[in-house]
């Protein structure tokens, strides 16, 4: 981390009252932590947006076990990646529905593309990949 700077920001009142009101609804105490959050995401975006840069996430997944041959199907699609995909969670989430949530890291592009694959494969009812970061650049 590098040596904190002060920097004054000049914004319309009514946006910043709206900002204040958003802040106070997600928990944040003070502007500066909630600035630099927003901030930190915008970095971990753009990131995101170089193809070869090295990323991590998760991927969620909500499947019905029952429908043919599909826990089998996102099995072997997982063991073909298992060098991005760190962990896997499952949960049985009723008698039909499964919930699993897998880490992945990788460059990009890659992970990009085993999410989308997994996603879209059929019998997967809803499925989202969330972009974080290793921490290390931030
Ligand atoms: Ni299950």
């Amino acid at each position: 981390m590098g040596e904190l700077s002060r920097i004054g920001v000049a914004i319309d009142s009514d946006l910043l009252e709206k900002f204040d009101r958003l802040i106070g609804q997600r928990g944040y105490t003070n502007r500066s932590e909630a600035f630099r959050d927003l901030i930190r995401d915008e970095l971990v975006q753009k990131t995101w947006e170089s193809p070869d840069s090295e990323v991590v996430g998760t991927v969620t997944l909500v499947y019905d076990h029952n429908v043919r041959m599909l826990s089998e199907r996102l099995t072997d699609m997982q063991h073909d990646h298992h060098q991005q995909i760190l962990s896997t969670l499952h949960v049985h989430l009723d008698h039909d529905n499964c919930l699993e949530v897998l880490v992945v890291k990788g460059q990009a592009k890659n992970v990009q593309t085993i999410a989308e694959k997994l996603i879209s494969t059929k019998g997967v009812k809803h499925g989202r990949l969330t972009i974080t970061t290793s921490g290390k650049e931030l």
